[in-house]
C-alpha cells in the first residue's frame, strides 16, 4: 500500500505582503492605559455575541480542537488597552503593539498570540501540552490558500481511491450504486438472561407524518406507518431508557469483555442516490460485504507499538478504562482505522509545512470519525448531524453510534473536505483580512481591520523577539520551570486553567496518540500531563494548583520589564479554595493587583460551567511585579462577597484578591480569610 498514494506538490510559496512599516518604540509609555481604564460594557456585549460561536468569529485560531477557549474580542480589548498611542487604541483601529513583546505562558488555543500578532507585536507562547504548540505553529504561519487547496485536492483524491469503494451501497428505490453518507449502529448490552441491542430512539428522522423509523421486531427501516414485519431478529431492539430486562428484571450492562468496536452492530445505512436523494435503509449484502472487506484489510494494519495507544489512568481517561477500553485503537471501526492509516501514509511524504496543517486537520477530524460519535440527525431541523466525540467536554458513550464517511462528496458535517473548507480555506482568507463585528443600537456590522494580518514569521529564540514585528516563538515546556531572559517581556496576557474546571491534558490524549504518529518529530509526545500541569481536578490537587501556578508567575516576574511590565489574565471560580490558591500563587511570585474588570465569559448554557451555577463572567486581573521591600498598593478590606449575581461576584473576588496580595497574611490565614468571605463572615481571618 505504501508507495501507491504519494502526494506530489510544489514547495510552499513564500508570501510577500505589503505590510505597514513597524512603528518601533517611537512612543514609549509611562504607565499603562489598562491600569485605569477598560471598556467593560462594550467588551461584555461583544463577548456575549462571540461566545455562542467563537470559531465563526476567529476561524484562524480553530484549526484543531482545544478546550476552554476564551472570546477573542475580550483579549483584543485587553491588548488594545496596552497600546501607548491613543490614536491606535480604538477596537477597530489596526495595530498599535509594534515593538512590544507579549507572552502567554499557558497559551492553549492561542487566543492571545493571534490577537497580539495581528496588532503587530512579537509574541511568545508556551504550553506543556504539545497540541497547542503544534497548532500555534501551523496557524501563525501564513499560507497561500491556493497552495493549500492544491495540496488538499491531491491528498483527498488519493484518499478517496482507497476509501470510496468501501462506502458504496445501492439505492433502495432504483437499485443503482449510491454513496454511503453514514451508518448507524446499535449497542449490545446484556442482562442475566440474554443479550439485547440498544439505540437512542427508534425514530431515525422526523418527516412530517412520514417519520423514518426502525422496527424493534425485525430491524426493518420504514417510513410512515406502512411496515410489514419480516422474521423477528435474534436480539430484541430496545431504546436507551429501558434500564432493566422485562423478563429477568436484572439491569442491562455493557459487554465489557468484548472489544469496544465489536460492541456495536450495524443497523441503518444512510446514503444518497443521484436520482432519489437521501435514503435510510437496512444494510444489504453489498454493505455487509464492504464491512467484512474493511475488517479484513484493517486486520493487517500496523500502527506502531501497542504501548503508544494504551489508555492511561486519569480523571477522564478513567471513563474509558471503566468500560474495558484499554487501547485508543479500539475506539474506531475497521473502516475508520483504514482512513487513519491511509492518511498516515499520505502525509509522510509531504513537505514539513504542509504536513503540519494537514496532520492537525486529520487529527481533529477524528472527533467526527470515531465510534464515540452519536447521532443527532433525527430532528427535521438538522438532518445528518454528527454528535462529535467531545460535545459534552468528556467521553460519552452513544447507544446509537454513527460511523461517518470521512470522504463523502456532499458538504455534510465531519467530512474531511468540509473541515478543510472551514478550518483552512476560510481561516486562511480571514488571516489575511481579519474582520470584527461592530455593534451599534442593536445593529451588527462587519468591519474589516485593514492593515492587520493574523500571522507572522517563526522565531527560533527569545532574543529575536526584540527586533522586527509580528514574529512568533512557540515552545512546549512547563512554564513553572522555564528560563526566559530577564526583563524582555512587555506584557504577559494569559488565561490559566481555572482550578478544577476542564481536564484538557487528559482528554487530549485522544488526539495525541494519533498526532505523535502524524508529526513524530515536532513535539515531545511522551510528556506526562499529570506530573507538571496546573492541577486539573484531582481532588487532592488543590495545593498543587497554587504551587505550579506560583512557579509560572515567578517565570513571568523574571521575564517582565520591571518598569511597565504587567501580568494580565482572566479568571473565575465559585470555590473559595480556588481563589485562595490563586492569591497564594501570586503572593509567592510577588505580584500586586493594579486593577480588575469584569466581562462576560462563556455561553451560560455551556456544560463547562454548568456545575458552577452558570457563573457567566470572568474577572480580568491586572497585576504588576513588585520588588523585594516595595510596599504594594493597598486595597480596602472586603467584608463580604456578593454571590447572588455573577457580575458582582467576580468583581468582589477581584477586589478581595487585591486585598489579600497586599495584606502580608500567612498562607493559613489567607485560606481562612477567603473561606470566611465566602461564608459571609469577613472578620474570620483576623480572629483566627
Ligand atoms: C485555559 S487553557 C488556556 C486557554 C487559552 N487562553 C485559550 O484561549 O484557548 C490553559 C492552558 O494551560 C496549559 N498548562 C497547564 N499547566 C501548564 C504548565 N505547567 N506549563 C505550561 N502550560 C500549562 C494547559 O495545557 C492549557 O492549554
Ligand atoms: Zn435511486
Ligand atoms: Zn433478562
Ligand atoms: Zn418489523
Amino acid at each position: 500500500m505504501q508507495a501507491k498514494y504519494k502526494v506530489k506538490v510544489s514547495p510552499p510559496v513564500q508570501l510577500s505582503l505589503d505590510l505597514p512599516a513597524p512603528a518601533g518604540n517611537a512612543t514609549e509609555m509611562s504607565g499603562v492605559p489598562i491600569d485605569c481604564s477598560f471598556p467593560e460594557s462594550y467588551a461584555d456585549e461583544l463577548a456575549r455575541l462571540e461566545a455562542f460561536n467563537k470559531h465563526l468569529y476567529r476561524p484562524n485560531t480553530y484549526l484543531h480542537k482545544w478546550w476552554a477557549r476564551r472570546s477573542g474580542t475580550t483579549f483584543r480589548h485587553i491588548l488594545k488597552q496596552l497600546v501607548a498611542d491613543p490614536a491606535k487604541r480604538g477596537f477597530y483601529e489596526p495595530g498599535g503593539l509594534e515593538g512590544k513583546v507579549i507572552f502567554d505562558p499557558m497559551m492553549g488555543g492561542g487566543t492571545t498570540l493571534h490577537e497580539a500578532i495581528r496588532m503587530g507585536a512579537n509574541v511568545a507562547g508556551v504550553d506543556i501540552d504539545p497540541i497547542p504548540v503544534v497548532q500555534a505553529c501551523a496557524t501563525l504561519q501564513l499560507h497561500l490558500v491556493s497552495h493549500s487547496k492544491a495540496v488538499f485536492s491531491q491528498f483527498l483524491h488519493q484518499l478517496r481511491e482507497v476509501l470510496t469503494p468501501l462506502f458504496q451501497t445501492t439505492c433502495p428505490d432504483c437499485g443503482l450504486g449510491a454513496e454511503v453518507q453514514f451508518l448507524l449502529y446499535g449497542l449490545r448490552r446484556r442482562c442475566s438472561c440474554r443479550e439485547a441491542l440498544f439505540v437512542d430512539s427508534y425514530l431515525l428522522r422526523e418527516n412530517r407524518g412520514d417519520d423514518v423509523k426502525i422496527c424493534a421486531g425485525c430491524y426493518g427501516v420504514y417510513a410512515g406507518s406502512n411496515h410489514q414485519c419480516s422474521a423477528a431478529a435474534e436480539r430484541p431492539l430496545l431504546e436507551r431508557r429501558v434500564r432493566h430486562c422485562p423478563d429477568c428484571d436484572s439491569p442491562f450492562q455493557d459487554v465489557v469483555d468484548q472489544p469496544f468496536s465489536e460492541r456495536y452492530v450495524p443497523l441503518v445505512v444512510v446514503g444518497v442516490c443521484a436520482r432519489h436523494g437521501q435514503f435510510f435503509k437496512s444494510p444489504g449484502p453489498v454493505d455487509c460485504h464492504h464491512i467484512d472487506e474493511a475488517r479484513r484489510l484493517a486486520s493487517s494494519l500496523h500502527f506502531g507499538g501497542a504501548e503508544d495507544f494504551q489508555v492511561p489512568g486519569g480523571p477522564k481517561s478513567g471513563d474509558l478504562l471503566r468500560r474495558g477500553i484499554r487501547t485508543f485503537l479500539d475506539l474506531f471501526s475497521p473502516r475508520q482505522l483504514l482512513y487513519i492509516h491511509t492518511c498516515l501514509d499520505l502525509v509522510s511524504d509531504l513537505p514539513p509545512d504542509d504536513r503540519l496543517w494537514l496532520s492537525l486537520l486529520i487529527s481533529t477530524s477524528l472527533e467526527f470519525n470515531a465510534l464515540l460519535c452519536g447521532y443527532k440527525g433525527s430532528s427535521i431541523r438538522r438532518p445528518g448531524a454528527v454528535r462529535h466525540v467531545f460535545s459534552h467536554h468528556a467521553y460519552s458513550f452513544p447507544y446509537t453510534a454513527l460511523e461517518n464517511n470521512p470522504v463523502f462528496s456532499g458538504s455534510t458535517s465531519g467530512t474531511l473536505a468540509r473541515l478543510f473548507e472551514d478550518r483552512v480555506v476560510r481561516a486562511g482568507r480571514w488571516a489575511l483580512k481579519p474582520v470584527e463585528t461592530r455593534l451599534s443600537r442593536d445593529r451588527k456590522q462587519q468591519v474589516g481591520i485593514g492593515g492587520e494580518i493574523d500571522g507572522g514569521q517563526l522565531a527560533h529564540d527569545w532574543e529575536s523577539l526584540l527586533d522586527g514585528t509580528r514574529r512568533f516563538l512557540v515552545l512546549q515546556a512547563d512554564s513553572s520551570n522555564l528560563t526566559v531572559p530577564h526583563g524582555i517581556i512587555d506584557f504577559v496576557v494569559t488565561d490559566p486553567p481555572y482550578y478544577d474546571n476542564v481536564q484538557y491534558s487528559d482528554l487530549s490524549t485522544f488526539f495525541r496518540v494519533w498526532l505523535r504518529q502524524l508529526l513524530p518529530d515536532l513535539a515531545d509526545w511522551n510528556y506526562n500531563p499529570l506530573a507538571s500541569a496546573v492541577s486539573e481536578g484531582d481532588a487532592s490537587g488543590n495545593t498543587k494548583y497554587g504551587e505550579v501556578l506560583g512557579g509560572i508567575w515567578r517565570t513571568c516576574h523574571i521575564a517582565l520589564r520591571p518598569d511597565h511590565g504587567r501580568l494580565i489574565f482572566t479568571f473565575h471560580h465559585w470555590k473559595h479554595e480556588a481563589w485562595a490558591e490563586l492569591s497564594l500563587s501570586l503572593q509567592r511570585a510577588r505580584f500586586a493587583l493594579v486593577n480588575r474588570y469584569v466581562v462576560f465569559s462563556e455561553n451560560p448554557t455551556s456544560v463547562h460551567i454548568k456545575g458552577l451555577k452558570a457563573l457567566e463572567h470572568d474577572v480580568i486581573l491586572v497585576l504588576r511585579p513588585t520588588q523585594a521591600g516595595e510596599t504594594p498598593p493597598t486595597w480596602p478590606k472586603p467584608s463580604r462577597i456578593e454571590s447572588s449575581d455573577s457580575y458582582r461576584f467576580c468583581h468582589d473576588c477581584g477586589s478581595a484578591l487585591g486585598y489579600f496580595l497586599a495584606s502580608g497574611l500567612s498562607e493559613q490565614l489567607t485560606r481562612q480569610g477567603w473561606q470566611a468571605l465566602f461564608l459571609g463572615d469577613g472578620n474570620a481571618e483576623a480572629s483566627s
